[in-house]
């Protein structure tokens, strides 16, 4: 872990008092604090103090994390202050009161349809309004996607993305960290950022797809029984079939999402905007030619006795010995996993 609970509370940090502990991550500490200028609740986020010490790390922290600051958009968790203090470096953000997407699919499962679209859309906005500053988020997970509560009924809930350009994933799969750092769940990981090509916003894309299938399939679309295999997967299988999962929706939703899902990122959406429009219309039952979705289009809800747990997939065979070297994975004394 990086700082510790241990301590931490009641102390300050660059003007911040940490109050409580909101959870953390494999990177990162993140507390409810007072910003005592101010005398509001704000989130700090504290960083691992060996990131401090990464230089490449470090440049990207400081870039990202100011083009994020500059981000005025409603699904975007504002930031109001990054720095670094005491050899640490802190993000102080909005503080959402909610949960994180991760929590809610590990609580609720499989999402409506309704609301894994609706949730797909705000982050899709968020990403888009992103890229269109070139700033690409590289780390799309349910743990970085923060659901409040929403206005009223027609919006249930309010979506935030936090975390730009915060994920060691790249840095680490090309080699650039030192050994044992952790760098978190492949789960979502684009075949490009696997293997060390540039990437830009439509990685994002092939991770949102990994969300929204996950959202409704209850699983994510790769799993292996290791990180190698996971790798690979993402490198070379074909994504399963969401209606494998989700027998009642169109087969149109599969096609949406092997779009969103190929290798290729010349193969994808070129927006994530695109990919919820192909969902949206897949589910209701309109394909790519037919005209826009109406004014209070409505899915569909699944009624809860279609919710069976999913076919266990067929083990997949594992990758060949000569690609192990490249992801040489270790694990911790947690069983989690380490990449170096
Ligand atoms: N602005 C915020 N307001 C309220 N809670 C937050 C905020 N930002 C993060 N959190 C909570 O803190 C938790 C830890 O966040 P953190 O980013 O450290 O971990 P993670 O995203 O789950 O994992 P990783 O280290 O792999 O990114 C989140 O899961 C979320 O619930
Ligand atoms: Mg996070």
């Amino acid at each position: 872990m990086p700082a510790t609970t241990d301590g931490m509370i009641g102390r300050q940090i660059a003007g911040y008092r940490l109050e409580r502990e909101l959870g953390h991550g494999g990177m990162a500490v993140v507390y409810q604090a007072r910003d005592l200028a101010l005398g509001r609740t704000v989130a700090v986020k504290l960083l691992a103090p060996e990131l401090a010490r990464n230089d490449v790390f470090r440049k990207r922290f400081e870039h990202e994390s100011r083009v994020a600051a500059a981000i005025d958009h409603p699904h975007i968790v504002p930031v109001f202050e990054a720095g670094e203090a005491e050899g640490i470096l802190f993000i102080a953000m909005r503080y959402v009161q909610g949960r994180d997407l991760r929590a809610l699919l590990d609580r609720a499962g499989p999402l409506s349809v309704r609301q894994a679209v609706r949730i797909a859309a705000q982050v899709a906005s968020a990403l888009d309004a992103a890229h269109a500053h070139e700033l690409v988020h590289r780390d799309v997970k349910p743990g970085n996607i923060l659901v409040a509560e929403g206005t009223d009924s027609d919006h249930p809930e309010h979506v935030y993305l936090t975390d730009f350009g915060l994920t060691k994933k790249s840095l680490s799969l090309t080699g650039l960290t030192t050994v044992g750092q952790f760098v978190g769940t492949v789960d979502y990981v684009a075949p490009e950022q696997i293997s060390g090509r540039p990437v830009d916003g439509r990685c994002d894309v092939y991770s949102l797809g990994c969300v929204v299938f996950e959202s409704l399939a209850g699983v994510t679309p790769f799993r292996r029984e290791d990180d190698f295999a996971l790798l690979w997967a993402h490198l070379h299988d074909p994504p399963p079939a969401l209606t494998a999962h989700r027998p009642e929706l169109p087969v149109e939703v599969d096609q949406a999402m092997a779009r969103a899902l190929a290798k290729s990122p010349d193969d994808r959406y070129d927006t994530c905007l695109d990919f919820v429009t192909a969902l949206r219309r897949a589910v209701a039952g309109r394909g790519p030619h037919a005209g826009r979705p109406q004014v209070g289009w409505a899915p569909t809800e699944v009624a809860p006795a279609l919710r069976l747990p999913p076919p266990e997939p067929p083990v997949p065979p594992r990758p060949p010995q000569w690609a192990t070297p490249v992801f040489a994975v270790r694990e911790s004394a947690s069983g989690r996993p380490f990449l170096p």
